[in-house]
């Protein structure tokens, strides 16, 4: 009787951690590769940065993971790009890498030629 209930409070531990980290792991990155929800924030902040946005301008705040508003599947698509640039053409020692930034100076909608 006792090793029963040993064996389920163990379980309810078990099934209880393994819970906690599919809360922390990103269920919907496709372009990044973050293993945490933690570390994908702490890059989001430098991507909302570099466009003078919040979070909201690309997500549902109450479900980072959907893909429905419009500017979040742009922003992925400039994230494929930007990643392609970097790993093909930047590639040389010391090179600067290309980010948000380097485009969008602070604006959603980069500075145009004048
Ligand atoms: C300009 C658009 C944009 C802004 C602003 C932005 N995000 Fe994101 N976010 C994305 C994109 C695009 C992805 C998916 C990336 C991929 O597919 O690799 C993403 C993914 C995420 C995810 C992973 C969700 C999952 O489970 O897959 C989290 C968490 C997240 N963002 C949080 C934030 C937070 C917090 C902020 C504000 C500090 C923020 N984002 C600002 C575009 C944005
Ligand atoms: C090589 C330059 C370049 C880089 C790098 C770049 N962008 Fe862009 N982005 C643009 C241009 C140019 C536009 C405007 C296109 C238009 O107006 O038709 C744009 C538009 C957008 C839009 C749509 C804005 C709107 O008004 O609807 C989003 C969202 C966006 N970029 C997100 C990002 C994110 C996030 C990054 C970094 C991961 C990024 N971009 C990196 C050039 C760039």
């Amino acid at each position: 009787m006792k090793k029963t209930t040993l064996l389920l409070t163990s379980l309810v531990l078990v099934v209880g951690l393994a819970s906690a980290a599919g809360k922390n792991t990103p269920q919907n990155l496709k372009v990044l590769k973050f293993k945490t929800i933690n570390e994908t924030k702490q890059y989001m902040k430098t991507v909302a940065k570099d466009l003078g946005v919040k979070c909201n301008y690309c997500h549902d705040v109450n479900n980072f993971a959907d893909d429905s508003n419009q500017k979040k599947r742009i922003a992925r698509s400039m994230l494929k790009m930007m990643t392609g640039l970097n790993n093909e053409f930047f590639t040389w020692k010391d090179a600067r890498q290309i980010r948000c930034w380097t485009c969008h100076q602070g604006k959603s909608d980069p500075p145009k030629k004048k």
